[in-house]
């Protein structure tokens, strides 16, 4: 066939960088040839083709086939995102399942069990359907900042292998009247004509709008808008809420949602094993663990993330300081992250420390433990506090 040389070098160069479109054209170019007798010419056409497909399958920026239950087409990485009408800027973000967190977030027994039964749900989907029963379909997450909740949603859709469509709704807010209706619109019809997990993050963002009395209108508005989107979606996808403030929430978008959980602020058995997940590879005597989740308690995972990232610098460039000393150093760079009364007791000497970790009943410190922790040997913390207890004596005139 005439010039066939030069449109295969066409199409070789073409599938050097292919995209869906592009393959397409060469398969029906293929196709065309087939049909003409050019059996050679479609062969070799063939060849390049199953060359391009391994190796896009190979590549990561290709996505993992999605999960078989979510309705819709397969999100590639060309697929356009609805933007806002006004400021061109993207309604959402797609976050494949390679890009997701690997790393399960920490939480009590309890909420681990229910966070299981959501995927079990879904890792059941078919038998499920049998039944004519379906998963859970809307989830709500709600809890205080920094507990881990957006890190959870992401880990859910990882887990299910399924592309997140993460949209944090005060993105979707415009100062144009109508503006934040038609987005959040485009941004639902987005979602389910994709198979996809719609992640909608700061969902409290819409209760803002609340406060201003000039907004009512509006906000009625874009509340039915929610609404009606959450409804329809009810039968095609799946939609995870998050938000800090579920308080604030329409009441009517909060039974919206089939599952709630709330996330709590770690215990100290969660905080302990949080901090040593992510202390690696840096490894800590579990006495030290256990005094860091001391000092941190009431504070959030995020919280305790930051401690870790900042021992493990401190750890390097003074690795002559006691455990306690490098605390106090982050409870004074950290005033938000520490509790006051704690930080008070943290900072003010090794005596009231000592004492405090002894009365505390739940962590269970030896006068031992805490020796070490000091950086001193278990006899002169125990010299230093009978002394004390002799001063104690004299002052009081016992
Ligand atoms: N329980 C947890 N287990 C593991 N990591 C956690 C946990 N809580 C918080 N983190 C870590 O803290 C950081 C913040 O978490 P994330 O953004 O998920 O919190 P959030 O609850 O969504 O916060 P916000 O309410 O401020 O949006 C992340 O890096 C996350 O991995
Ligand atoms: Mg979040």
């Amino acid at each position: 066939m005439e010039h066939f040389n030069i449109i295969q070098a066409l199409c070789r160069s073409a599938l050097t960088n292919p995209s869906d479109a592009i393959i397409h054209q060469v398969e029906r170019l293929k196709e065309a040839l087939e049909k003409d007798g050019h059996k050679k010419e479609a062969k070799s056409l063939s060849v390049l083709l199953n060359s391009v497909n391994k190796t896009f399958d190979m590549a990561p920026s290709r996505i993992q086939r999605s999960f078989s239950g979510l309705k819709g087409e397969e999100l590639t990485y060309k697929t356009p995102i609805p933007v806002d009408k006004e400021t061109a800027t993207p309604l959402a973000e797609i976050i494949f399942p390679n890009d997701l967190p690997s790393e399960p977030p920490l939480f009590s027994a309890n909420v681990e069990m229910a966070i299981e039964s959501i995927l079990n749900e879904w890792r059941n989907f078919d038998k499920l359907s049998n039944i004519e029963a379906h998963p859970s379909r809307s989830c709500l997450v709600y809890g205080a900042p920094g507990t881990g909740k957006t890190h959870l949603a992401l880990w859910i859709a990882r887990q299910l292998n399924i592309p997140v469509v993460l949209a944090r709704l005060d993105g979707l807010m415009s100062s144009f009247l109508g503006t934040t209706s038609r987005n959040i619109g485009n941004l639902f019809s987005f979602a389910s004509k994709y198979q996809c997990i719609l992640l909608l993050d700061e969902f409290d963002a819409i209760a803002k709008l609340r406060n201003d009395p000039q907004e009512v209108g509006e906000i009625k508005r874009v509340v039915n808008t929610l609404l009606q989107n959450l409804d329809s979606r009810k039968e095609l996808g799946f939609t995870i809420g998050v938000t800090n403030h579920e308080s604030l929430l329409d009441p009517a978008i909060w039974r919206r949602f089939e599952v709630q959980i709330e996330i709590p602020k770690p215990s100290y058995e969660v905080m302990a094993t949080l901090i040593s997940k992510k202390l690696s590879p840096l490894e800590l005597e579990e006495n030290e663990i256990k005094f860091l989740s001391w000092s941190i308690e009431g504070a959030s995972g995020a919280d305790a993330e930051m401690l870790v990232k900042w021992l493990k610098k401190a750890y390097v460039l003074n690795s002559e300081n006691s455990i306690v000393d490098l605390l106090r150093k982050f409870a004074i760079l950290n005033t938000g992250r520490i509790e006051l009364k704690k930080r008070n007791i943290l900072v003010h000497s090794d005596e009231e420390l000592t004492h405090a970790l002894l009365d505390d009943n739940r962590f269970s410190f030896k006068q031992k433990d805490i020796a070490q922790l000091l950086g001193v040997t278990p006899s002169s913390l125990s010299k230093q506090l009978s002394k004390i207890k002799e001063t104690e004596k004299i002052n009081y005139g016992e």
